[in-house]
């Protein structure tokens, strides 16, 4: 038994959540690991919309045990707010169907300051963080200074946490940034003794028991997306965690050896929240109907996002980086009554053309296209891969050649029902 994998392969915010969700019924574990509540997973079902933040998508479904594994960095007033809501709104006893990771990294209030202060600092160059802590976190983590799950149980919890907002306070006096710390811990108190009625596990211990017996099956659920991979991604507008495949490993505790198939989820375009380069984005009057008629809104901040052409160079990079078995392409519905529809096959850089992913991405003179006759038939109502219009075909079967791995599924439509499974 291995472990599936399903990851953005652009810059976040793929349908990642609609797509596991719609997947659940086919495993017992889907497990989170990398990230934390930076993230917005919306679901639909039923005509209800949900939009999940640091709880894995599988939650809406029965059987499925959901785990928030090691690598994800948890804020515990977020989490509180979201099992609230899912407890009011749902009634799902979530305690009993999420388990977290021991080893999985605490979110500060401090965290969240020290996010808001550096992002201020740094003006008209912020990254345009969601400001939820990710990066002081994940810094902590790596300069061995952080308060972990594990750690709530310990009768020194409380001197750590001290010593550790100590630090942080001493780093936030250099800044000019005003804050209700009080409040903020008030929300992050309460939020550790709801984590308390969960059930702790050693995640990589857990997980290859899961594998040996073999008896579960077991899907990742990613966060962002591949461009935003703190290593690979558009340096340095990214996130601080490992958001390729490989994150997988670290962020679960297993070897490289048990990861089966990797599913990368795509939009049929391109969107991206936040700053940094974006090749193929749009200004013009089709980037502002890709985002009304995509509703491309930030599931966590609100914010617009910024639409733009498929860019097959950035795609293929992704594919490669993260062995991509399987590709699910999202929202096709939103290019429906477009003329052309275009698609980045590669880069003009200093009049050199570019077809693998260079390392700057901010200097590329302009995107080169091809271009594909749109559709104007209403395909979010189409059941099956025969009634496709033609059109759609085409473009599906040209990035399937371009980056030699088959769609295996396309969402036409934000609800679980509105996906083809080929
Ligand atoms: P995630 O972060 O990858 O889970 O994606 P988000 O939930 O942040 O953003 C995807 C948005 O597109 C959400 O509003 C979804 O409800 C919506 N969505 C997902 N798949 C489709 C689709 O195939 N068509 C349309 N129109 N909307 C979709
Ligand atoms: P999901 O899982 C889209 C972006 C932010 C910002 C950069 C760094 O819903 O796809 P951070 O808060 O991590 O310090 O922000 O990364 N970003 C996302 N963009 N979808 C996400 O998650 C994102 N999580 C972070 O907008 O540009
Ligand atoms: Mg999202």
């Amino acid at each position: 038994m291995k472990v599936d994998v399903l990851l953005g392969l652009q810059w976040g915010d793929e349908g990642k959540g609609k797509v596991v969700d719609v997947l659940t019924p086919d495993y017992n574990v889907i497990t989170r690991f990398q990230g934390g509540a930076n993230a917005g997973h919306s679901l639909e079902f039923n005509g209800q919309k949900h939009v999940l933040h640091l709880i894995p998508s599988g939650i809406f479904h029965d059987k499925a045990i959901n785990i928030i594994g090691n690598g994800v960095v948890l804020d515990p007033a977020i989490f509180k707010i979201e099992v609230d809501e899912i407890v009011t709104k749902f009634n799902i006893k979530v305690s009993e169907k999420i388990h977290l990771a021991k080893k999985a990294n605490l979110i500060l209030p401090t965290h969240r300051m020290l996010d808001g202060a550096m992002e201020a600092e740094k003006g008209d160059h912020k990254i345009g963080s969601t400001l939820k802590g990710i990066g002081p976190a994940y810094t902590d983590k790596i300069g061995r200074n952080a308060l972990r799950i594990g750690d709530i149980l310990a009768p020194n919890f409380l001197e750590k946490y001290n010593a550790i907002k100590k630090g942080h306070l001493k780093t936030l006096s250099l800044y000019n940034f005003e804050f209700d710390l009080e409040s903020l811990e008030k929300e992050w108190f309460e939020g550790i003794e709801l984590l308390k009625k969960f059930k702790f596990i050693e995640c990589e211990h857990v997980i290859n028991k899961y594998l040996t017996d073999g008896d579960k099956k077991i899907l990742a659920e990613g966060a962002q997306g591949s461009l935003l991979d703190i290593d690979y991604g558009s340096y340095p507008f990214v996130t601080s965690s490992t958001t390729i495949c490989a994150g997988a490993c670290t962020g679960m505790g297993i070897a490289p050896s048990k990861i089966g198939e990797v599913k990368g989820i795509f939009k049929a375009y391109c969107t991206r929240v936040g700053s940094g380069p974006f090749p193929t984005e749009l200004f013009d009057e089709n980037g502002q109907k890709l985002r009304d008629i995509g509703n491309e809104y930030g599931s966590t901040t609100g914010r617009p996002r910024r639409c733009g052409w498929m860019d097959l160079v950035a795609l293929k990079y992704a594919v490669q980086l993260n062995g991509v078995t399987e590709l699910i392409m999202t929202k096709a519905d939103v290019l429906d009554g477009f003329d052309t529809i275009k698609l980045a096959v590669a880069y003009n850089v200093n009049g050199e053309l570019v077809e693998d992913f260079p390392y700057d991405i901010e200097n590329i003179v302009e995107a080169v296209y091809k271009e594909f006759k749109g559709w104007k038939t209403d395909i979010s109502k189409i059941k099956a891969e025969s009634e496709f219009p033609v059109e759609l075909s085409e473009y599906i079967a040209f990035i399937e050649k371009e980056t030699g791995v088959p769609i295996k599924i396309v969402s036409v439509g934000p609800d679980r029902e509105a996906t083809i499974i080929r």
